[in-house]
């Protein structure tokens, strides 16, 4: 029966999607999954101590959201090695919101590209990923940042549009940057709502310029539609520029909610309205449970591999 691997301040999502893949499974699922929960010691000096289940089945996922990915990183770097000694023969990372993404060229010569060193390290630790609208900018697909035959870039773009469009029917779609726009162009032709994109200069953490395009958005109800949004300079560049422009009204729909520091303050200060997201990142503003699309494709990489959830992990026998 796969196992389903949690840490203790992630049994909110993890349990909706042991539940959504029972749902799909279905009353008479042979092997229905199980939940275990990560046991997390952290020694005086700061270092981890990890328990894992004494014995493992053949398929194991690890759903872990790379928030604040810095220590679930090393989890991470030693929790899938031992799943392996324990008696997982495949394993899977669903990790909501991918970390690292957007780093990737040099910006200035010596820069580490994250993206690419992130990508490999995932790539030899695990045998498939599961993310959603990672921040795939100069590549095309999610195999070219995290090299794997199974690497699963999902989209919540159709979800927040389906949000979008139940409480703002007739609005415009913006994407703050040249960036967002395959998010806006996935979701406006979601629900056929009218798309357009700024552009963006970034000259620092919270130095942002955003232009508008040449649209009348006098009167107009405007959604400000992107993956994510950090310390929120960009949705709150956009905001204030449509307001001055004529927008009746400004909302926000992003995937993942990183909401840092004053974020939402500026935002708010911006004109923003409303703010709808996934629950990627665990936030007020969740609206969208990503469960559903997760587990659907879990169950398809799962069943894809024959006999994965039958055989006993070697730590069993
Ligand atoms: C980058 O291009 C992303 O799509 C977001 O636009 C960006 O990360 C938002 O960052 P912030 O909220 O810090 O402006």
């Amino acid at each position: 029966m796969p196992l389903l691997l949690c840490c203790d301040d992630e049994t909110g999502p993890a349990g909706r999607l042991l539940t959504a893949l029972r749902a799909l499974d279905g009353d008479d699922a042979r092997e229905p999954w199980t939940l275990a929960v990560i046991d997390r010691h952290r020694f005086p000096d700061g270092e981890w101590r990890l328990r894992l289940p004494a014995c493992m089945p053949a398929a194991v996922a690890v759903y872990r959201s790379l928030h604040q990915p810095n220590e679930k990183l090393v989890e991470l770097l030693l929790a899938a090695p031992a799943a392996r000694e324990l008696g997982a023969q495949r394993l899977w990372l669903v990790a909501p919101y991918l970390a690292y993404m957007r780093q990737d060229m040099a910006f200035t010569p010596g820069e580490v590209v994250s993206q690419r060193h992130l990508g490999r390290w995932l790539a030899a630790a695990f045998d498939g990923l599961i993310t959603v609208d990672p921040h795939l900018h100069r590549v095309a697909t999610l195999a070219e940042a995290v090299p794997l035959g199974d690497a699963q870039a999902l989209s919540a773009a159709p979800l927040l549009a389906q949000a979008i469009v139940a409480r703002r029917p007739g609005a415009l779609l913006l994407g703050p940057d040249e960036e967002s726009a395959q998010w806006v162009q996935q979701a406006a032709a979601t629900v056929g709502l009218q798309a357009a994109v700024c552009r963006k200069v970034r000259r620092g953490d919270r130095d942002v310029q955003v232009e508008l395009p040449a649209l009348d958005v006098r009167g107009r109800a405007v959604v400000i539609l992107d993956d994510m949004a950090s310390t929120g300079r960009t949705v709150a560049r956009a905001a204030a520029a449509l307001r001055a422009a004529g927008a009746v009204s400004v909302d926000v729909a992003v995937t993942h909610a990183l909401f840092v520091g004053d974020a939402l303050a500026v935002m708010q200060a911006a004109g923003v309205g409303e703010v709808w997201s996934t629950d990627s990142v665990p936030h007020a503003s969740n609206t969208v449970a990503l469960a559903p699309l997760l587990a659907a494709a879990l169950q398809r990489s799962v069943r894809s591999v024959a006999g994965s959830g039958t055989a006993a992990g070697a730590a069993c026998r």
